[in-house]
């Protein structure tokens, strides 16, 4: 934790990621975690197409702002030529980083040819990189997974070629693309790449506690870990981790930080989307925020009929009071669990 953590020359102040997530990771959401201690955010996966033929709902997910910075855009796309173009519109809009997606397993993707598809075609991977790396003068970082088979051999050698490109970090999901998000994730994949690596590598997979946080960093030596789905609905297990790796006692779950997180992800929102749109996102985001949590079904009932910020605060509100008079009558007072993930 003391050492410089730096992707390319951009300096990161916590070795904590918040993976790209798809439908997720808007700008909102990374505000958020990034306020709970999150050192690095990426943005949600983005079209090089859509970016090239100036969709302007594509150029929207560029938006960002000075809280949540550093930034990382992810770019997808097959066309290195395309993705170069791509790449230059991204870092004018002033990102920090650019990542390129070699992960997604969703089967449209792959039938463009895209994300994973590309894990098992080295050289169009190669050539992607390249142009990619030679359009702009921000770091470049990729994201993979195992790839097609288990033993990881598509990883190390995309690895490999990404280092010869000038590819600043490579992020590992280790799981294959047939497991999808099913099964577990192979870390083992995660150690052998950072084995061979000079440059930083991004362990992901399965984070769900703080334990598993440091389980990852000791086991295979990553420089930086990246969480996706446990930050979802609980963006303060970013603040038990950094506690958990400074060896400092993880601050017990807070009822208030956590609410007012909700309301300010609802604000944000409203300033990103508009009041209709983010009130319908809204519906089913925070239901993810009180998963597990006494009487959540009936926060859940009434957030899910939420029209307006003012109606979705005073449910958040009425909830929290609900929630603080629960833990004042309680013995066995609802908490986190000790491991610094939501119930
Ligand atoms: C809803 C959802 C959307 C995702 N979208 C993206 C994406 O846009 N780009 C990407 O590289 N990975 C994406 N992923 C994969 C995650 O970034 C991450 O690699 C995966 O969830 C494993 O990490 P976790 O176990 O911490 O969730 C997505 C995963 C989920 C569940």
């Amino acid at each position: 934790m003391t050492q410089k953590l730096k992707i390319g020359a951009v300096q990161i102040n916590s070795p904590l990621i918040m993976a790209p997530l798809a439908g997720i990771t808007n700008l909102p959401f990374r505000l958020i975690v990034k306020e709970a201690g999150c050192g690095l955010v990426y943005s949600e996966m983005v079209s090089s197409y859509a970016l090239v033929y100036q969709s302007k709902k594509t150029f929207e997910m560029l938006k960002s702002c000075k809280a949540e910075k550093p930034l990382t855009i992810q770019i997808f796309g097959s066309d290195p030529f395309i993705m170069a173009k791509a790449a230059s519109i991204v870092e004018a809009s002033g990102a920090d980083i650019i990542d390129i997606n070699f992960g997604c397993s969703v089967k449209k993707i792959l039938k463009s040819g895209s994300g994973a598809a590309l894990m098992q075609e080295p050289l169009k991977a190669r050539a992607i990189m390249s142009a990619v790396k030679n359009a702009v003068s921000i770091p470049v970082t990729i994201k993979i997974r195992s790839g097609w088979t288990q033993d990881g051999y598509q990883a190390k050698e995309i690895a490999k070629i990404a280092q010869d490109c000038g590819i600043s970090g490579i992020a590992i999901h280790p799981r294959t693309v047939k497991q999808a998000f099913k099964g577990k994730s192979d870390w083992n994949i995660i150690t052998a790449v950072k084995k061979t690596a000079s440059i930083p590598i991004i362990g992901n997979g399965d984070i769900v506690t703080h334990n598993d946080a440091i389980n990852m960093m000791k086991t295979t030596k990553a420089d930086f870990i990246m969480i996706g789905r446990a930050a979802i609905g609980n963006p303060l297990i970013f603040q038990a981790i950094n506690s958990a790796l400074k060896g400092e006692a993880i601050p017990s779950f807070n009822i208030d930080k956590h609410f007012d997180i909700m309301i300010k992800y609802f604000a944000e929102s409203v300033k990103y989307s508009g009041e209709t749109k983010a009130s319908l996102m809204m519906r089913s985001r925070l239901c993810k925020f009180v998963k597990g949590m006494p009487y959540g079904a009936d926060f859940k009932e009434k957030i899910k009929l939420t029209a307006s910020e003012k109606d979705g605060i005073k449910i958040i509100e009425e909830y929290r009071d609900i929630l603080k008079k629960y833990n004042n009558k309680k013995s066995d007072k609802f908490n986190i669990d000790k491991t610094g993930a939501l119930l």
